[in-house]
């Protein structure tokens, strides 16, 4: 049994310092979770885990003190890159940047030109490997995230002669696996690898950073057991459904967990009071702020349904709106906020131009609003097309918001029909109706809906659980 072990956590981005999804929250707390997990959950290794990210453009890492701790140069053909690492830490946690010019190319995380995040990524997996040459502290394991990572895997399997890197195991979670960086080769030719000569994937797939990345991950984490099972199918397999069945051994579902104390009614500054599950009653203060600020009838009585997040296919937001009209003899007020897709944005304002009296869209990021909607929302829509794991139901349950959701992936895992939502099967405007129309039913019923809010309230989301499924995966990868 090894003594310690060490793993490097790969991530496009992560919280505090930068966010654009859902792989922010989880990067940005799961290698804290684990590194303050008790020795009984490690089977009695010292679990040291540190983060490594990209320098982008613009992140908030700027404002954090970061010493420089390496420079090297990154193999390119046609010129060798200059590659640096800066060091800082987080709640005592080390975490690296790596800098160099591919990626302050393009001032965003994600640019809309795929070929230059392509090309953003390939460095930067390709300088988390070198500067394992260049720092005097070597991981057990490569813990990478999406394609946007998977790369260093595939990298490190091409260089397992080299014997800093000949004892690393990997491990790969998957958040969404449509996602695969797109075709690769000029990339792959670019850093001096070669493309997969493997039939077990799909001759496409073996130019594409993501697959090549689950190719030589020795673990798949997909970040939910029902997304673990969906992804086998032909409806979620993208593809590589046939491949993934043969790995199915190394595939192990683990559910996100959420950042508890981030996201707590009892002491959330951005709502007008606090509120628990013991003390639901002050919940009706953000309600009526709610409406408030966004204009609408303040009336305590009319079912307030919310959606937040990204405006994208993926979350059904064209769903939503459809069945809004359907349900539009009930009596209900609806908000959303967030931004993405301009064609779903434009259906928004469609339906906000219909409905003024009681549909308020908002178009942007607005973390406070954001806020004051779970915890004065009464019911949260989520009718994700597919959804790896999904974050705003749980912090819609953890706010009493209940959710009305479609039974996918972490959604199914999350939320319980009857106790503490509503679920419906096709991804249909009638389905997503009819559950709305049960759920309107129940909220009738002041003292049943009180019981589905406590119950969400009190289920427990937090990441302890989650990091020690984790941690026994590192276990059994060091000691096989
Ligand atoms: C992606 C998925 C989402 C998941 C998140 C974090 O954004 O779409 O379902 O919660 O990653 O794993």
């Amino acid at each position: 049994m090894p003594a310690s072990i060490n793993v490097l956590f790969l991530a496009a981005e992560a919280e505090p310092f930068v966010k654009v999804g859902g792989l922010a929250d989880v990067a940005g707390s799961l290698p804290l979770a684990l590194r303050a997990l008790p020795y009984q959950a490690t089977h009695g290794a010292a679990l040291d885990v540190r983060l490594v990210l990209p320098l982008h453009l613009h992140s908030r890492a700027e404002s954090t003190t970061m010493r420089p701790v390496a420079e090297f140069q990154v193999y390119r053909s046609g010129g060798s890159i200059p590659a640096q690492v800066f060091e800082t830490s987080l709640n005592g946690m080390p975490v690296y940047f790596i800098s160099g010019h591919p990626l302050s190319a393009s001032p965003s995380v994600y640019s809309p030109d795929p070929a230059l995040d392509r090309e953003k990524y390939a460095f930067f997996s390709l300088a988390v490997l070198e500067m394992l040459r260049h720092v005097d502290w070597q991981p057990d394991i490569l813990h990478a995230n999406d394609w946007h990572t998977a790369l260093a895997l595939y990298a490190l399997r091409a260089r397992r002669g080299d014997p800093v890197l000949a004892r690393v195991r990997t491990l790969l979670t998957l958040h969404n696996l449509p996602y695969m960086g797109g075709e690769a080769a000029d990339a792959l030719n670019a850093y001096g690898l070669m493309p997969l000569n493997d039939d077990a994937l799909p001759q496409w797939a073996r130019t594409f950073f993501l697959p090549l990345g689950l190719w030589a991950a020795d673990a798949i984490v997909p970040v939910s057991p029902a997304y673990a099972r969906e992804i086998l199918t032909p409806d979620f397999g993208c593809g590589l459904e046939s491949y993934l069945n043969s790995r199915r051994e190394s595939i192990t579902g683990i559910l996100n967990g959420l950042d508890v104390s981030g996201w707590d009614p009892a002491a959330d500054a951005a709502i007008p009071a606090p509120f628990s599950a013991a003390n639901l009653e002050p919940r009706s203060a953000s309600k009526a702020a709610l409406q408030k600020s966004l204009g609408l009838p303040e009336d305590p009585r009319i079912p307030l349904l919310a959606m937040v997040g990204r405006v994208d296919r993926q979350k059904g937001q064209d769903l939503a709106f459809d069945a809004l009209r359907q349900s539009a003899s009930h009596a209900w007020q609806f908000v959303m906020l967030g931004s993405g897709d301009p064609a779903l944005e434009n259906l928004a304002a469609n339906l906000q131009a219909d409905f003024h009296d009681r549909v308020r869209v908002a178009l942007r990021y607005d973390a406070p609003l954001g806020r004051l909607i779970y915890a004065g929302a009464d019911m949260f829509l989520m009718p994700s097309r597919y959804e790896p794991c999904g974050l705003a139901q749980m912090i819609a349950m953890r706010y009493g918001c209940v959710p009305v959701v479609r039974a996918t992936g972490g959604l199914k895992d999350t939320v319980e029909e009857g106790r503490t939502g509503f679920l419906f099967r096709k991804a249909e405007p009638a389905d997503l109706a009819e559950a709305l129309e049960r759920a309107l039913g129940v909220y009738a019923n002041p003292a049943k809906w009180q019981r589905y809010q406590r119950n969400g309230m009190s289920a427990d989301f937090s990441w302890p659980r989650p990091a020690r499924q984790y941690a026994m995966l590192y276990h059994s990868l060091t000691s096989s």
